[in-house]
């Protein structure tokens, strides 16, 4: 359970956290549209990709998606992180966190983890114990701009 100060009140965010089930279309859809990430046209694909994911955990809190996130891996030697994101509105409040530290524990053994962050997000990977990846470049072919 989360406890979230304001002003004049104590906001309580009880957070359930729930490993490889995908959430239905609808919802993975308003999560991405809130982010404005292009994922969020293609929601069949998207659905199947994260299904398809090696591990998946996501975050509701009552019934509302509020997080996500996803790892593609060969299970002994890399692991990428495709996708990690919180709704605008929850941001802040220790989601990220809660996923990615469940994440780094089941595959602690592995050799290499990889993601690619756009620039906002880097000092929070940076929180959690990711650095830049030494002289590499990240390179890619996409569809999707720049999300
Ligand atoms: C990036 C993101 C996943 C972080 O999740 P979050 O729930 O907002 O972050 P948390 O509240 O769990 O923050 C955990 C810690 O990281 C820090 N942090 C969070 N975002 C940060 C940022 N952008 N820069 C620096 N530090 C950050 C917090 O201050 C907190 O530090 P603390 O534990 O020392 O207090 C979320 O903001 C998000 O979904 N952003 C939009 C999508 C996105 O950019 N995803 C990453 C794509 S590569």
């Amino acid at each position: 359970m989360l406890v979230t100060e304001r002003t004049n009140e104590v906001q309580i965010m009880s957070i359930r956290y729930v490993e490889g089930i995908v959430p239905d279309q609808e919802a993975l859809v308003a999560l991405y549209s809130a982010n404005g990430w292009s994922s969020a046209k293609k929601p069949i694909q998207l659905a199947a990709a994260l299904g398809n994911s090696d591990h998946l955990i996501v975050a509701y809190e009552g019934d509302r998606l509020v997080g996500l996130a996803n790892a593609i891996s060969d299970g002994h030697l890399v692991v990428y992180y495709p996708h990690l994101l919180v709704e605008p509105e929850t941001q802040g409040k220790g989601v990220g966190l809660a996923l990615m530290t469940r994440m780094l524990k089941k595959y602690k053994h592995v050799h290499q983890h990889m993601l690619t962050a756009v620039a906002d997000a880097v000092g929070f990977y940076k929180r959690v114990g990711f650095e830049k990846a030494g002289t590499t470049i990240p390179m890619w072919i996409y569809e999707g701009g720049d999300t």
